[in-house]
């Protein structure tokens, strides 16, 4: 029985698989592969795996190795795999810019350090757009949800709402509301975001610009995520 029959969900955006009457080669390899256990690797030469297989079923013991172990399994991890999703989209192609994200993201990184800003304005410059691809209408939100533990209340800001105020910079386009950003006037963010906008973002496709690698920014996004979070665990 799926989960989906069990709970009475409609049937409707089940994938067509499941009503086949023969299994097709896809439902097959799929049962075959749900079927089997995952056992992947452990991250240490030493390290024990839970005796239960949930949260109920774990004992004290358990959880105690969780916490140890995890705490060495966490500890630079946000850093490395933020770099290798970035890394990831090195040679993606472009949609019509001279840059592709990447390209992009490591422009505005590399016009941030260039014009003084701190190590935060840095760092939150390389990834302001690394939702671009997978939240495109809500990338901003989705980068501050990332780095919310570890940014002022003004960057976390900017970062949700530079693209309303990317939008000024639209000089020639037909539809584009250029004066959306006038609503927020007088935040405290404000300049910050226009400021950023204008020096690092908007002008950041240039193909010809002298752009730093991410090599040049990798030790800084490892300071980064190992500052003093600005709180611990769920809000
Ligand atoms: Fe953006
Ligand atoms: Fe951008």
């Amino acid at each position: 029985m799926t989960l989906a029959t069990k709970l009475g969900v409609s049937k409707s955006w089940q994938p067509a698989y499941a009503a086949a009457a023969r299994p097709t080669a896809l439902e097959r390899e799929m049962a075959a592969f749900e079927a089997k256990s995952i056992l992947v690797p452990l991250g240490g030469a030493d390290w024990q795996r839970t005796s239960g297989h949930t949260f109920e079923t774990n004992t004290a013991e358990d959880w105690a190795t969780i916490e140890r172990q995890s705490a060495i399994y966490h500890r630079d991890r946000q850093a490395r795999e933020v770099l290798t999703f970035l890394a990831a989209s090195k040679d993606e192609p472009s949609y019509g810019w001279q840059t592709n994200n990447y390209g992009h993201s490591l422009q505005t990184a590399t016009r941030a350090l260039r014009d003084g800003a701190d190590e935060d304005m840095v760092v939150l410059s390389l990834l302001h757009d690394i939702g671009q691809n997978i939240a495109p209408v809500t990338h901003g939100e989705f980068c501050a949800a990332m780095l919310k533990q570890f940014l002022s209340d003004d960057y976390l800001w900017l970062l949700s709402y530079h693209t309303v105020f990317q939008r000024y910079h639209r000089f020639n386009h037909p539809t584009s509301d250029r004066l959306g950003r006038e609503k927020f006037r007088g935040h405290p963010a404000f300049e910050l975001t226009a400021y950023f906008c204008e020096k690092y973002d908007q002008n950041a496709m240039e193909p010809d610009y002298p752009t730093l690698p991410l090599e040049a920014f990798q030790a800084m996004v490892y300071r980064f995520f190992n500052k003093e979070p600005r709180f611990v665990g769920r809000r």
